[in-house]
């Protein structure tokens, strides 16, 4: 997507050096762009956990490049050496980041793709490398085709409405930053202002990490989509006032039967909808969706993060970036990062296959393949 107007993705290989991977380093958005280097399994491991990258897709895409520089700094002295430093990126790289399913995912992926290439170590190495472009290039293209099927909605919206904006609300930063490309909460909104459709996005700020205040509303602002930042409380009373016409959120796991894990306030926006009659739709590729899960608020891991992130913020102030303490020193803080939104308040899914009901019929209505006999 675009960044002063020249076409990025948030990870790639170094164009003259592709044992190297490149992030945007998404700490220090929106005041300075930065492009870091990884180039151990322990600096993608640290890139994850600390999120420099971050948001569902791009874990785990993130991961998949993890596990071929493994590959490629793995020892070769034997196989059984080779293996064991493959096994062992494996379980550190899932170990930083509990609720996006894509980790996992893409391990496992990359961990089946290297098996298949027998005991030959180069021919390993060649299959993480294949693989861990193959995770990305999917992720963009599920993405973008997120986009196709979810403009519809806001189309339909756009008729009703004549020529006043459509409202769209959105959570976090379910962007491209948070991909590979395009994003799955935003994909439908810049195919809507691709096409001349008028959208405006009220961007919740999202506490305490301010994804939506640092990260989305600068990706909408490079895109030229208009865009207003709100507190996260202030949704409820947007949608009592007519002021929302459709909230659009991502997701970091979705159970197969429409339960919906995202940062955590989501499901508070989700009641509010309800409440409100406002459509509620979450957008995901079916990397997000696990399909072992039947009940997402029993069963999906809720990431809790350290309180630092709640009692001290850090922004601009003149040419320097601070840090600053919002609380008594003494008060505790805590950190859940993630909250489940059950499917009956989700309107539908919006995935690369198209819109489906938020539930197992409609999930497994879309992924066939998927059902157990
Ligand atoms: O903690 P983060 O920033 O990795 O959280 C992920 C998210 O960006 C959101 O929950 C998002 O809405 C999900 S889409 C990847």
């Amino acid at each position: 997507m675009n960044v002063h107007g020249e076409h990025y993705r948030t990870i790639w290989l170094k164009a003259d050096d592709p044992t190297t991977v490149q992030i945007i380093d998404q700490r220090h958005l929106p005041f300075r762009f930065v492009i870091e280097d990884l180039r151990t399994v322990e600096e993608v491991a640290v890139a994850i956990k600390e999120m420099h990258v971050r948001g569902a897709g791009l874990i785990g895409a993130t991961a998949g490049y993890g596990m071929y520089i493994a590959a490629l700094t793995a020892p070769r002295t034997a196989l059984s050496d080779f293996q064991e430093a493959i096994q062992a990126a494996a379980s550190r790289l899932k170990a930083t980041r509990p609720t996006a399913v894509n980790l996992a995912w893409a391990v496992e992926r990359q961990l089946t793709a290297m098996a298949a290439a027998g005991d030959d170590i180069e021919a390993q190495i060649e299959a993480a490398a294949l693989t861990a472009q193959e995770i990305a290039d999917e992720d963009a293209d599920f993405c973008r085709r997120i986009g196709e099927h979810g403009v519809k909605l806001i189309e339909e919206i756009a008729v009703r409405k004549g020529d006043a904006p459509v409202n769209v609300l959105t959570h976090c930063n379910a962007g491209w930053l948070a991909f590979v490309d395009y994003g799955t909460a935003t994909a439908p909104i810049y195919a809507a202002h691709d096409k001349g459709i008028p959208v405006h996005v009220w961007v919740d700020e999202t506490r305490p990490r301010n994804q939506g205040a640092r990260l989305t509303a600068w990706e909408l602002g490079q895109h030229g989509v208009p865009h207003t930042v709100i507190v996260d409380n202030v949704g409820g009373h947007l949608m009592q006032h007519g002021m929302v016409d459709l909230v659009i959120v991502g997701s970091d796991r979705t159970t197969y039967t429409g339960d919906v894990a995202n940062k955590i306030g989501t499901y508070l926006k989700a009641l509010a909808a309800n409440d409100n009659g406002v459509p509620f739709y979450v957008a995901l590729p079916s990397s997000t969706i696990d399909w072992e899960m039947r009940d997402g608020l029993a069963e999906i891991p809720i990431e809790e993060r350290d309180a630092t992130e709640v009692r001290i913020m850090d922004g601009r102030s003149g040419d320097e970036i601070r840090e600053i303490l919002i609380m008594p020193e003494a008060s505790r803080a805590a950190n859940f990062a993630f909250d489940v939104t059950p499917s009956r308040l989700v309107t539908g899914l919006i995935t690369e296959r198209g819109v489906c009901a938020a539930s197992e019929a409609g999930v497994l209505g879309l992924y066939p393949e998927k059902r157990k006999e």
